[in-house]
This record gives structure tokens, sequence and C-alpha cells, in this order.
């Protein structure tokens, strides 16, 4: 009888059989959404609803991700995996869907970033984010070469906060031209180099707060000044105030860049400009003005020992290298002037017995 289980089903409706969702899941078909969270996944599961646009998994122990994965729900368009220890994202994992929008591997251990992870058909990825997903400093450079490979030229928001970024490889971005909103809080950066941003053409916010910057050297400055319509934020990060922050306090006065929290910049040092506004530090407050700071006195200082010891040298060398160059000479002298003293030695010798003896007198040695 195999209609007595739809039978069932229809009398059971909007109840057990069709509510019926995967283990610790929740199956929402009214807003085409299932959410499993912290439901004890170890893998994506296979038999998700079809009617899956919206997908949440997230607080599990998912090691890998691949290209089957998500067979059989090609229509999802926002796909949240944080928070799953995922360490693997195999080749192609995310091809099979071609409506994805918005991608979140945030809070994962990615380890191994395979270079087409990020590959899907006509590229339809616009928002992802990889927030605190990075192991360590290996996989940030199998992540670059992902984004380069994955050609996601629609992507308009990318998330790289919390990964311990060091430095930022050159043109790392330039396979996104349309990126809106690149997110590069709470790392490590130091310093911002040529080409370090090349290609955001259509950046409008670039959020670097929270790293380790104590200045922006000129080099850096030039960098940002290219970004040009972009919104920046640069608070929270300990910057220096000694002298030399002269010129980054003026750009950030004077420039035509948009920095969105430039009340928030302020000094970690020296402990007398302590939480100080960066801007607001004058020439006077900074103890520039017509002297140098002790740190300045003491390389000057350094610089010119160093100097006149290699002149020293130097003067030292070629005194050496003439004194060999004539070193027969100076062995003919010293035997002559051997010679003269002992024959002026003998003389006087010779003299003292002459001296001795009335009768006789003479010269030294010539
Ligand atoms: C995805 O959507 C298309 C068109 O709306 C539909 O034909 C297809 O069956 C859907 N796929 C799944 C797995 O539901
Ligand atoms: C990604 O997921 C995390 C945790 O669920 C959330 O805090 C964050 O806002 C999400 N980011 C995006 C871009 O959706
Ligand atoms: C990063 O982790 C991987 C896998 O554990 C390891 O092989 C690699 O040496 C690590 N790299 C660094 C820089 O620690
Ligand atoms: C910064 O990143 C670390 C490491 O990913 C994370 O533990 C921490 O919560 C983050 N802090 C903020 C303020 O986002
Ligand atoms: C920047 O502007 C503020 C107020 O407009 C001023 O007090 C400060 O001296 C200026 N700083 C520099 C370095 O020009």
């Amino acid at each position: 009888m195999p209609r007595l289980p739809l039978l069932f089903c229809a009398l059971l409706y909007a109840s057990p059989c069709h509510a019926e969702c995967l283990p610790g899941c929740e199956c929402l078909e009214a807003s085409q959404t299932v959410r499993c969270v912290y439901a004890g996944l170890r893998e994506v599961p296979g038999d998700i609803p079809k009617f899956t646009k919206i997908l949440f998994i997230t607080g599990n122990r998912i090691h890998r991700v691949s290209y089957n994965s998500f067979h059989g729900v090609e229509n999802v368009t926002k796909l949240v995996l944080s928070n799953n220890g995922i360490k693997e994202l195999g080749s192609h994992a995310f091809s099979l869907l071609l409506t994805l929008c918005t991608l979140n591997l945030s809070q994962n251990q990615l380890a191994l970033i395979h270079p087409e992870a990020f590959s899907v058909p006509g590229s339809p990825l616009q928002e992802l984010s990889l927030s605190g997903s990075l192991y360590n400093s290996t996989s940030v450079t199998d992540l670059i070469t992902a984004l380069r490979w994955g050609a996601l030229r629609n992507l308009l928001h990318l998330d790289l906060s919390g990964n311990h970024l060091v430095l930022l490889p050159p043109a790392t971005f330039s396979p996104l031209p349309s990126l809106r909103q690149l997110i590069l809080a709470n790392n490590s950066l130091v310093a911002i180099y040529t080409n370090t941003f090349s290609g955001l053409e259509q950046l409008q916010e670039l959020d670097l707060r929270y790293n380790m910057f104590r200045t922006l050297s000129s080099e850096g400055l030039r960098e940002i000044e290219i970004l040009g319509r972009a919104t920046l934020l640069l608070g929270q990060n300990p910057y220096s105030c000694s002298c030399d922050v002269q010129e980054f306090a003026r750009w950030l006065n004077s420039s035509r860049v948009q920095v969105g929290d430039v009340e928030r910049l302020l000094c970690a040092s020296p402990p007398s400009l302590q939480g100080r506004v960066v801007t607001a530090i004058s020439i006077h407050t900074s103890s520039c003005y017509g002297k140098m700071n002790p740190e300045e006195v003491v390389t000057t200082l350094q610089t010119s020992y160093v100097f006149l010891g290699l002149v020293l040298g130097l003067v030292g060398m070629i005194f050496l290298f003439v004194l060999y160059l004539n070193r027969h000479g100076i062995r003919k002298w010293i035997t002559e002037m051997h010679a003269a003293c002992r024959d002026v030695l003998e003389g006087y010798h010779y003299r003292y017995e002459i001296d001795s003896d009335p009768r006789i007198s003479g010269t030294c040695g010539v």
C-alpha cells in the first residue's frame, strides 16, 4: 500500500512528518532557511532540504569542506559556516553553489586552502567573511593564492579581521576589482608599502583599526592617497608621538583622504603625551621645536663617531700601505741608521780612548 504513508503525512500535515528536519537542526521552509547550530555535526549533512536558500551550520566540528559537501542544495545564496573548526577547504569547495552571494567562514582554523577553493563559475560571491579564520601565516599565502585563482571579480565586502596578519604582499587585493569594503582590523600590521592596495579603485571603506601602526611613513601615506574616495578607519593603534609624528599629523590635518575616526587616533608614547590626540600634537608639544629629541641626538652622535672611526681607520691603512710599498727603502734606511749609529758608537768609543790619550783627537764616523 504505497499510498498509506502519504495519507499519514497528509493527516498530520504541518507537524512531525513535514517538520522532520535533520537531527539537531531547524528547518524553516517559509523563509527557506535551515539552521544547524551546535548540532554536533562532523560534516556538512547530505540531506539538507532542497528549498534551502539560507544555510547556517555553526558551532559544529567539521574538519573539511569539499566539492561534494553541498550536493543537492544548489540554490543556497547565503552560507554561514562560522566556528566549526574547519581546517581544510578543498578544490572547488563551493563550485556547486552557482548563486552563492554571501559566504561566512569566520572563526575557523583554515590551515589548508586549495588554490581553487573559491572558484565558482560566474563568480557570484559578493560578501566573504574570513574573520579569525586563518590558522597561521602559511594559510595567508594560501588564501592570497586562492583569492587570485578564484577571480572574485564581483566581491564587494571582504573581512580579514583577527587573522594575525603582519605583512600584506604587494597587490594582494588586485584580483578583487569591485571591492567596496575591506576590513583588516585586529591584525598586527605595522606598515603600508607601495602597491599594498593597488587595484582597489572602487574602495569606499578601509578599516585598519586595532593594528600595530606606530605611525604611517610617507610611502604608506602616498599609497593611501591613491585610494582617493575611501573612508579610512585608523583608530586604536599604538601611535608614537615623538618628533617624527609631525609629517603624519600634518597629513591628517590636510589630506583630502577622509579619516573617519581622526579624533580616536591617540598617542601611546612617549609617556608624557599618552592619550593625546595625534592631530593636536603641535611642533611645540612634541619638543621638536628648535632642538632634536634625545633619541635623535644619540643617533647623530653615534653616526659621527662611526664616521670618525672610519676616517681614522682609512688613514691608518694608507699609512701602513705606504710603509709596505717602501719596505726595501726602509730596510736600507734602518741598516744605514744602524751602521751610522754603530759608527757613532765606535767613534765615541774610539774618541773615548783617544780622549783618554791626550795625543790623539778626531771626529764622529764621517
Ligand atoms: C533551484 O532553483 C531552480 C530555479 O528556481 C530550480 O529549477 C531547481 O530545481 C532548484 N534546485 C534545487 C536543488 O532545488
Ligand atoms: C559572520 O558570522 C559571524 C558569526 O556568526 C558574525 O558575527 C558576522 O557578523 C558574520 N559576518 C558576515 C559578513 O555575515
Ligand atoms: C602553519 O601550520 C602548518 C600546518 O600545521 C605547518 O605545516 C606550517 O609550518 C605552519 N607555518 C608556520 C609559519 O608556523
Ligand atoms: C581579535 O582577534 C582575535 C584573534 O582572532 C580574537 O580572539 C579577538 O576576539 C579579536 N578582538 C576583537 C576586538 O575583535
Ligand atoms: C592640526 O590642526 C589642529 C587644529 O586644527 C592644530 O591645533 C594642530 O596644530 C594641527 N597640527 C599640525 C601638525 O599641523
